[in-house]
């Protein structure tokens, strides 16, 4: 038995083991090198459970099916008889059954009992992401951040991870300055960098979140997991100072090109920023298309809903409603006939089936239907995961179709709701306008229309 950096007993030879650690290291930095460093680790000793452990976790975190198949594969035959890797392995045979939930369970359990363990952490907090559980989000980090000591070398990602939690459940003045500490820290950790982001996307302040973000693009653009994530940030600062022009800029520059990885974590950011434009009803082209080109070629069967709601946008804004419409017949089947133990199966009964709908029902021009299916789930949808950022896109489908349908008193309770929230919001004062104009009321469609230009012109200025 060999120790980790952080003291842990696992099982591999010295070489292996060293490798093992270098694989944390580009875990909590989100770089690609964590695959080859933990086949290295397993290349010196095939034993090393942890480094097969780690191999198949970074494929589950793809949030692919066919991934997740992968990793079944890598794990067939893996077995211990150390405590904290049976915990391991019991946490990855959940996940790998399509059991999200358990596997955050289980490794909440294993981090009780091994605090320091920093895989567990690592992973177990993009689980709580994948299941949309804000409080763990927050709370998993804190329990395990107390058995750190700051001056630790990797401390500062821990603080990164926090902030993002933190951000998650609302206190934005805790999660900024724990991730800016930690991006002082470690300039290269991205997912603290992505917690400040988030805080300044909740709060409506456009002109920072440009200024953090095009200020350190050198330290984020390439090189790690989350660079597509991150000019998604971007895109969605420029979105809100109504520079289509921009948007489309970076999502051809980086987003989504003939050069994408193709994998879904990307183009869910594509699609959902797709969807945007086609909200405000910018031209985008035929990026549509090529998106929905490359959704047909994922996933078969249903694994994570997340990532079939994105797919459905780009068939949907293609214009490809039939093949939207029989991804949507393919969760109603799950629904009724899928394993009620998976963890998907709960999240498209209890939201994701009536966003796809709704989805589909846009894509119809039937706005009374959209806001059928979603208006009654619009405040579960973090069972399907993701950030309120991402989720939002749902929320903004709601506003769009309740100005469009001519359901006024809706439609001024949304608006009145974001207004509240994001004052400056240039996506709501235009559809204010909007509304107020259908109901007859010009001045006031006026006023709006001049608060949106107003806010545009301080966010460009
Ligand atoms: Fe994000």
């Amino acid at each position: 038995m060999g120790r980790d950096r952080f003291g842990l007993e696992m099982a591999g030879s010295d070489a292996a083991v060293a490798a093992y650690d270098e694989a944390l290291g580009h875990l909590l930095r989100f770089r690609p090198e964590v695959v080859a460093a933990a086949e290295q680790a397993l290349a010196a000793d095939p034993g090393c459970v942890l480094a097969r452990g780690l191999r198949a976790y970074v494929s589950l975190m793809s949030s692919e099916g066919s991934d997740a198949a992968a990793a079944r594969e890598l794990l067939k035959g893996t077995a211990s008889t150390h405590p904290r890797e049976r915990a391991h392995l019991e946490a990855l045979a959940a996940w790998t059954a399509g059991d999200w939930y358990g596997a955050s369970r289980r490794l909440d359990a294993l981090l009780a009992l091994w605090p320091r363990d920093v895989l567990a952490l690592a992973v177990g907090h993009q689980l709580d992401f994948f299941v949309g559980d804000a409080r763990n989000l927050r709370d998993r980090v804190a329990r395990a951040r107390a058995h750190h000591d700051p001056r630790e070398a990797e401390s500062g990602f821990f603080d990164g991870m926090w902030a993002f939690g933190l951000e998650e459940c609302g206190e934005y003045v805790r999660a900024e300055a724990a991730g800016r500490s930690a991006v002082d820290r470690n300039p290269g950790d991205v997912w603290a960098l992505h917690a400040v982001a988030h805080v300044e996307e909740m709060q409506g302040r456009v002109r920072e979140g440009v200024a953090d973000l095009e200020s350190r693009r050198a330290g984020w653009w390439q090189g790690n997991f989350l660079n597509v994530h991150l000019a998604w940030h971007l895109a969605l600062f420029r979105l809100e100072a109504d520079d289509h022009a921009g948007v489309l800029e970076l999502y051809d520059a980086l987003i989504h090109n003939a050069g994408s990885a193709q994998v879904a974590m990307e183009m869910v950011d594509a699609a959902a920023m797709l969807w945007r434009l086609h909200l405000d009803g910018a031209d985008t082209g035929d990026r549509f298309a090529r998106l929905a080109e490359a959704w047909t070629k994922k996933d078969a069967e249903p694994w994570y809903v997340f990532n079939d709601l994105h797919a459905i946008q780009a068939l949907v804004g293609a214009g490809r409603l039939a093949d939207a419409e029989r991804r949507v017949d393919r969760l109603a089947r799950f629904a009724r006939e899928g394993d009620d133990a998976s963890s998907n199966h709960r999240m498209v009964v209890a939201a994701g089936l009536p966003a796809a709908r709704a989805l589909c029902a846009f894509g119809r021009g039937d706005h009374g239907a959209v806001i059928r299916h979603l208006a009654p789930v619009r405040h579960h949808l973090a069972v399907f995961g993701g950030s309120h950022a991402q989720r939002d896109v749902f929320q903004r489908t709601l506003v769009e179709s309740s100005v469009r349908t001519g359901e006024g008193a809706l439609a001024d309770q949304f608006l009145a709701e974001r207004l509240a929230a994001r004052p400056g919001s240039t996506f709501a004062w235009a559809r204010m306008a909007r509304r107020r104009r259908a109901a007859g009321d010009v001045a006031g469609a006026v006023e709006a229309e001049a608060r949106r230009a107003g806010e545009r012109a301080a966010l460009c200025a």
